[in-house]
């Protein structure tokens, strides 16, 4: 019987051999605690799940004012830096390539999640449209974010190329840009987070790409191309998300960020963390025919469904978040065809300690 095709290997960004096409979904697990820095127990946890072709951490704060969610790790500090340094050597050690998430919350922050910085920042001074945020003081109304000035834009760049340089210090294979779900890079993307008038202007779909580029172009400063991915969200309408012209909008973003030859494109295709229902759901072919940088298909995939979008060749490589979480030996389950634990009850997705984290058992029972 011919192998899964997602139990292939595949060469990331030219020289960097992945044993199959299964990638560990970035996963805000918030078990970092007040210091937002990992320890012992987040690299066990990643280690459990080294068999992946590669592991993409949870999103990692890139300074404080980007910290938007309790107990998330950061990487703007030596002491995250060093901590995930403990990660990625002991990933490493365990057979496993590791990318890190490099996350700016934006407005689904709130300034009580950093208050000597301030309220939370955004494209645009629009508030997400939903009840509660979670934040240290408990579920509060979501804030009308400040619109980020052109300096703070520089500045956040800067912030993003010096988390890139921390990544590298801490020793990762290489990073992925969290542009999806709403967060700060989206706010800039999408028509509607995005009303400014100015070079970065919603009007257009440059202005939108604008803030992307700058930091796309500052972490191409610390890292070669083929060591950096980027992640979007085209269906997604999570943080309040969604722009009419998504069919338009996306693939051309796809399009400038193929010109820089990177590792690969990431993308929230499947509709399961929220359809904002604006047209025809977009689908992996629809960007396979617009680049040829490598793609990472992603939401809601099944065995089944990961090995037929790589096998009509929509996609290079598949994630999986949910069913990762209860599996840690997921690829050993599809060889073998184990049956799988079912997907997480939410109560564990961020609960703090090591319970619903590091104690799920592999297929033979162990929890290495
Ligand atoms: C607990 C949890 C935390 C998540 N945190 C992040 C994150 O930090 N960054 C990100 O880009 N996506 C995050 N996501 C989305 C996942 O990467 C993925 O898109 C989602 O789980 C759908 O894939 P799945 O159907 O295979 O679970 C998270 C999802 C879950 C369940």
């Amino acid at each position: 019987m011919a192998p899964s095709p997602l139990l292939t290997p595949f060469t990331l960004g030219g020289d960097l051999p992945l044993k199959n096409r299964m990638v560990l979904a970035p996963m805000t697990r918030a078990r970092a605690g007040d210091s937002h820095c990992p320890d012992a127990m987040v690299a066990r946890y990643y280690v459990q799940r080294a068999s992946a072709g590669l592991v993409i951490t949870e999103g990692t704060f890139i300074s404080p004012i980007a910290n938007g969610w309790v107990g998330a790790p950061e990487i703007y500090s030596p002491a995250a830096t060093a901590g995930w340094k403990e990660v990625t050597d002991k990933v490493h050690a365990a057979g496993g390539l590791n990318f890190c998430q490099l996350w700016h919350s934006g407005r689904a922050s709130h300034t009580s999640l950093h208050p000597k910085e301030g309220r939370a920042v955004a494209a645009s001074a629009i508030a997400i449209d939903e009840p509660t945020v979670h934040t240290p003081d408990g579920k509060m109304p979501h804030e009308v974010p400040d619109a980020l000035t052109v300096d703070s834009i520089k500045a956040t760049v800067a912030d993003f190329a010096a988390a890139a340089a921390n990544a590298k210090a801490a020793g990762f294979d290489g990073i992925e840009l969290h542009g999806a779900n709403g967060y700060l890079i989206d706010t800039f993307l999408q028509t509607k987070t995005n009303k400014r008038t100015d070079e970065y202007s919603g009007e257009s779909l440059e202005g939108r790409f604008r803030f992307l580029k700058e930091v796309l172009e500052a972490v191409l400063e610390v890292w070669p191309a083929n060591r950096v991915g980027v992640r979007l969200s085209p269906n997604g309408s999570y943080n309040d998300q969604g722009s009419p012209d998504f069919r338009e909008a996306f693939p051309w973003f796809v399009k400038q960020l193929d010109t820089y030859k990177l590792a690969y494109i990431h993308l929230l295709i499947g509709l399961d963390f929220g359809f904002h229902k604006l047209g025809e759901p977009m689908v992996m072919a629809d960007f396979r025919k617009v680049t040829s940088t490598p793609l990472i298909a992603n939401c809601g995939y099944t065995q089944e469904s990961g090995e037929k979008e790589v096998a009509d060749r929509n996609t290079d490589l598949v994630s999986y978040g949910r069913p990762w979480i209860t599996n840690p030996d997921l690829p050993a389950r599809f060889a073998t065809g184990t049956k799988l634990a079912d997907h997480p009850p939410v109560s564990i997705w961020y609960s703090a300690g090591p319970k619903g984290y590091v104690d799920y058992p592999n297929a033979d029972g162990t929890v290495v």
